[in-house]
């Protein structure tokens, strides 16, 4: 049987990619599925948790039970995430954020002149993960953050953990067609105290399970 260690808990977990608009067909976006984000939202409800899903550009069935919020944009994530962290005990920050958007999406589709191509002018989106953990609803709040990296992944993930101010980092290898897109994962969560524990490879709903038995372990 499940243990419904997370019963009470009302916990907010952004899934997908956000995709920013360069004109009305085409955008800029990342290969990430949502299936990790959705995983931990399956495993959060079945222990017990009270769950808000922020799902960006996701094919995945709405999972039943959870309280699922499609965006787009990273404004439109930014917007639902901050929204649901300002009543959530534990925030998760599982989706691919884009890092740059282009400074206006054209009204209509760029043509091609023969000119050559314009250029597209970006401009930084703001990091959510680092402002939800800046401020927080209560104190007492836990904010978790996932990172790709491909190499360095310790040293990379410590600074990272350290830069957005998070209690918890989850740092997964990608590359080599590890994790984007496959039901399979592996990471390492790392804790602001210095503690790194391995996830050994497994599903997606392993890596979400290990990621709340951290969670729970930190609990006020
Ligand atoms: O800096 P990097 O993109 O590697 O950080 C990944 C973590 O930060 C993820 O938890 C992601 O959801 C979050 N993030 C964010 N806002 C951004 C970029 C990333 O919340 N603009």
């Amino acid at each position: 049987a499940v243990v419904r260690d997370l019963a009470g808990l009302r916990v907010a977990i952004s899934a997908g990619g956000t995709r920013e608009a360069i004109d009305p067909v085409r955008f800029i976006g990342n290969h990430s599925s949502g299936r990790q984000g959705y995983a931990l939202a399956a495993t959060a409800l079945a222990r017990g948790a009270e769950v808000t899903l922020v799902a960006a550009n996701t094919a995945l069935p709405d999972p039943a039970g959870v309280r699922t919020v499609p965006v787009r944009s990273t404004a439109e994530l930014a917007e639902a995430m901050r929204a649901a962290a300002r009543d959530a005990d534990v925030v998760v920050m599982a989706a691919a954020v884009a890092d740059f958007r282009p400074v206006a999406a054209a009204a209509s589709k760029i043509k091609k002149t023969g000119a050559g191509p314009a250029p597209i002018e970006l401009t930084e989106n703001p990091d959510i993960l680092a402002e939800l953990s800046a401020s927080r609803a209560k104190p007492e709040q836990l904010v978790v953050g996932f990172a790709a990296e491909t190499d360095d992944v310790l040293a990379n993930g410590r600074a990272k953990l350290a830069r957005k101010g998070c209690d918890l980092l989850v740092v997964n290898q990608v590359g080599d067609g590890r994790a984007f897109g496959t039901p399979d994962n592996e990471a390492v969560v790392l804790a602001p105290d210095g503690s790194s524990v391995p996830v050994p490879h497994g599903s997606k709903e392993s890596v979400a399970d290990a990621v709340w038995d951290a969670v729970a372990a930190r609990l006020p």
